[in-house]
């Protein structure tokens, strides 16, 4: 059997497809990137916007044509999917499968795993990692946060927070196999709380005890759970990064009010400052919501202003989008969808500033990188703060994918820097 992946949404399902993976790979199945050849095919979906749910109906047709040129093909649908939408998707996929039951999968299929997982907690399969150098390692998952227009509650459920001896011993594994970023994930990895002692500062602090030459990153931290504590363990930790994802989603007090996000945006000015302040040269990105419902010219500018103030590198702006079931489905969605775009394009025209200034700063300094990956003439990796970088190769250097390399840098853009390699010597 031939097996496909389609992801769509966050790192998160990213993780969790390596985990299928490895389940499909346990039971003999072979993976493909060809879709038309394969004999499964399993989409793990994302439900924030409406738009990828429906896009999940447009394949009903493409999957019959696949049933009747080979009848062992089967559609599989797991990640994040309501409820509701699964009863309906029920016509087009044959299998509808909670990614927490995944190991459930083979057995649905009629196929034979060659080990039986353990029952339920599906963090415990071993992943197949897309990468040799980078990993994904997922601490928590769902979240208890509630925001009035957000779906993710009602698909990945409450919050759970994996014992934090288990998330170090896949680390040190890693690690011990060569790998040389870890990327912990978690819908707010600062609410990691697997017991009454353990708190998120005290896992990087154990995550950097850990021995080996390796960086730490972290997606993504809500505002409102940003402790200073937090930004002084990032700050002192050898083996953190200076990047911190944190969502602003609106720079209005009633609109953040209405999203009950919990904080304010003098809070958040505050929390950015800080992190500048302790974390040098620190890459600060965000994601945002246009055209929430009520969001009146004034309050959006609101938002675009913060914006200038706060200097991100990368914001995600998203349009709203109505997701049935959440509390926001209820007020009328009043910013038409040609205004929601305007506001997206005036607030990537403001990002483009700020991320071009801040990347000005970097022009004649060498900074650290992973390489990677490669073409004849250049290297292409990103910096301890999480910035792409191009690198021109020369004759000498010994530089390779997957290690890490000093690097001048000599030419920016708004979204990417290029340089050349430092000898180390
Ligand atoms: N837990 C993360 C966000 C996860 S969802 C946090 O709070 O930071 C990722 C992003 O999708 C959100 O930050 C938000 O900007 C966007 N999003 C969520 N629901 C949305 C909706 N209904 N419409 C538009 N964008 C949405
Ligand atoms: Fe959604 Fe809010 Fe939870 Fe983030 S914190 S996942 S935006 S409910
Ligand atoms: Fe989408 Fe689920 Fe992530 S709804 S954004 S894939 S947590």
């Amino acid at each position: 059997m031939k097996y496909f992946i389609q992801i769509y949404g966050c790192q998160m399902n990213y993780s969790d497809a390596e985990r299928v993976a490895a389940i499909l790979e346990k039971s003999g199945s072979e993976k493909t990137s060809k879709e038309s050849e394969a004999d499964l095919v399993v989409f793990v979906a994302c439900a924030v916007r409406e738009s990828a749910v429906a896009r999940l109906y447009g394949n009903g047709k493409k999957f019959k044509r696949y049933r009747l040129d080979n009848p062992n093909f089967k559609a599989i649908l797991t990640g994040c999917v309501v409820k509701k939408d699964q009863e309906k998707l029920g016509k087009i996929f044959d299998v509808i499968i909670d990614i927490k039951h995944i190991n459930e999968l083979p057995a649905k299929l009629g196929l034979e795993a060659k080990e039986t997982e353990k029952e339920f907690d599906y963090f415990q399969i071993k992943p197949e990692h897309e990468s040799p150098f980078t990993a994904y390692v997922p601490i928590m998952t769902g979240c208890n946060n509630f925001c009035s227009y957000c779906i993710v509650p009602y698909t990945r459920g409450r919050e759970y927070s994996r014992p934090t001896q288990e998330v170090l011993n896949e680390i040190t594994e890693l690690v011990r196999q060569g790998y040389k970023e870890i990327i912990l994930l978690g819908q707010n990895v600062n609410s990691y709380r697997p017991d009454e002692a353990t708190d998120f500062p005290a896992l990087l602090e154990r995550i950097n005890g850990i021995e080996g030459d390796f960086w730490i990153r972290f997606l993504t931290s809500h505002p409102k759970d940003m402790s200073e504590k937090l930004i002084k363990t990032v700050s002192e930790s050898p083996k953190g990064t200076n990047h911190i994802h944190l969502a602003l989603q609106s720079g209005n007090n009633d609109i953040l009010k209405k999203m009950n996000r919990k904080y304010t945006k003098e809070h958040f000015l505050m929390l950015a400052e800080t992190i500048r302040e302790n974390i040098p040269d620190v890459m600060l990105t965000t994601d945002i919501i246009v055209g929430f419902p009520g969001e009146t010219e004034e309050q959006f500018q609101e938002t675009a202003e913060l914006m200038r103030m706060a200097k991100f590198d990368i914001a995600y702006i998203n349009k709203y989008s109505p997701r049935a079931g959440t509390a926001s489905f209820e007020m009328l969605d009043d910013v038409s969808w040609e205004e929601k775009k305007r506001r997206e394009d005036t607030l990537n025209a403001v990002l483009r500033e700020t991320a071009l200034e801040n990347n000005q700063r970097y022009i004649g300094r060498t900074v650290e990188v992973l390489i990677e990956r490669e073409d004849k003439k250049n290297y292409f990796g990103k910096t301890k703060s999480f910035k792409d970088i191009k690198i021109k190769k020369n004759e000498t250097d010994k530089s390779t994918v997957g290690a890490f390399a000093k690097v001048k840098v000599t030419k920016v853009t708004p979204w990417a820097l290029e340089g050349v390699i430092m000898d180390d010597d």
